[in-house]
């Protein structure tokens, strides 16, 4: 089963093509990423309207890339994906509409998938993982523990009240003074200074939910940084060790709390699951690593051009639910918020009705 995935949702324009084969093995064909990311470096963050225009101009041009790169033609594929939400809107559009019309005119089945989704699913790309999982999400946009517990069942055990985690890094960042995106600069920064000479709060800390708090520890840190202006490297350098070790304090104490609700609902993970762009940092990779040993389990940290977005996971998941023979019409909509959780919701409203028959 091959499928062309394409991903729109934030800076990104991506495309890319993966086989599935009847034992739900994995190979990606290809995967092409083109990133936004000097478009919006001089406003320091995404700027959504600039972001839909670069999907516009590129999109075609890396589809196209992505088509010939796996050796393959348009009636050669046997369905397409896109991303059909979270996001911002105006990339959604440019992304499903793009996808709707290939899937037209080629009379394909198109399948709307969900970016969290295809986040979840990627570790059965590359590693095979067998259901249940417990996964943990950090990007700029989401930090969520979630249990993977079947296509489309998700059941969110953990959340962030405020900010996102890598948003965390990349407001630390530009506080500071350093570029964007700000996780690897705040981790670069890191590597020199002494996490122990601030001492920031552990939001959450200790607590029996899975849920995150971020937006506190990032005003101790401005509060920190204000108190001793001007700031010469070194302090620079101190602040980002300790903004990262408080939160790499964090997620350990909050996963801690996640694992402990999944094996109470559904017994031992498979697999401890990284995913998203703050699993490139290596602290806390580590600390996930200790986490799934602690826990009798196995870490499975997809490669970092998996971990960030791109359009393998996208047609991934797009194989596995088009395997299971869930396809969408061309009248889906996209999404600019999308819940994980709903699309287990619509799936036990299915599975009633049909029931009911
Ligand atoms: O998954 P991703 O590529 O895009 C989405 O947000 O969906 O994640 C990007 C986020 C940014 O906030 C970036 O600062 C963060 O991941 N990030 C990191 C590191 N590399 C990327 N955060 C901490 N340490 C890193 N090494
Ligand atoms: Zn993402």
């Amino acid at each position: 089963m091959i499928v062309l995935g394409i991903e729109t949702t934030c800076d990104e324009t991506a495309a890319a093509v993966v086989e599935r084969s009847e034992d739900g093995r994995g190979k990606i064909l290809s995967n092409i990423i083109l990133s936004q990311v000097n478009e919006h470096a001089a406003f320091g963050g995404v700027v959504p309207e600039i972001a839909a225009r670069a999907h516009v101009e590129a999109l075609d041009l890396i589809i196209g890339r992505a088509m010939r790169e796996a050796g393959q033609d348009f009636d050669d594929l046997d369905g397409i994906a896109a991303a059909a939400g979270p996001g911002l809107i105006g990339g959604v559009i440019v992304g499903l509409t793009t996808a709707k019309a290939i899937a037209m005119v080629k009379r394909k089945p198109l399948i709307a998938i969900n970016h969290l989704e295809a986040h979840a699913l990627t570790a059965r790309l590359t590693d095979a993982t067998p259901f249940p999982y417990c996964l943990f999400l950090a990007s700029g946009g989401h930090t969520q523990i979630v249990a993977v517990r079947g296509i489309g069942d998700y059941v969110r055990l953990g959340t962030t009240m405020d900010d996102a985690i890598g948003e965390a890094f990349d407001k630390t960042a530009k506080l500071l003074g350093l570029g964007y995106p700000g996780g690897p600069q705040v981790e670069r920064e890191a590597l020199r200074g002494n996490p122990a000479r601030f001492a920031l709060p552990r939001p959450m800390q200790g607590r029996k939910d899975a849920d995150f708090s971020l937006s506190g520890l990032k005003t101790a840190l401005r509060l920190e940084a204000e108190k001793i202006a001007p700031l010469s490297d070194q302090d620079v350098a101190d602040l980002c060790a300790s903004f990262q070790q408080a939160v790499v304090d964090v997620v350990l104490d909050r996963l801690r709390a996640g694992l402990r609700l999944f094996r109470a609902r559904y017994g031992a993970p498979t697999a401890l699951v990284a995913a998203g762009g703050v699993a490139a940092n290596l602290a806390i990779r580590k600390v996930l690593h200790r986490l799934a040993f602690e826990v009798g389990s196995v870490l499975v940290a997809p490669p970092l051009e998996l971990c960030t977005d791109n359009g393998a996971m996208i047609a991934w998941a797009g194989a596995e639910r088009l395997a299971l023979g869930m396809t969408d019409t061309l009248d889906v909509a996209p999404r600019a918020r999308w819940p994980l959780d709903e699309i287990a919701a619509a799936k036990g409203k299915l599975q009633r009705t049909a029931a009911y028959k």
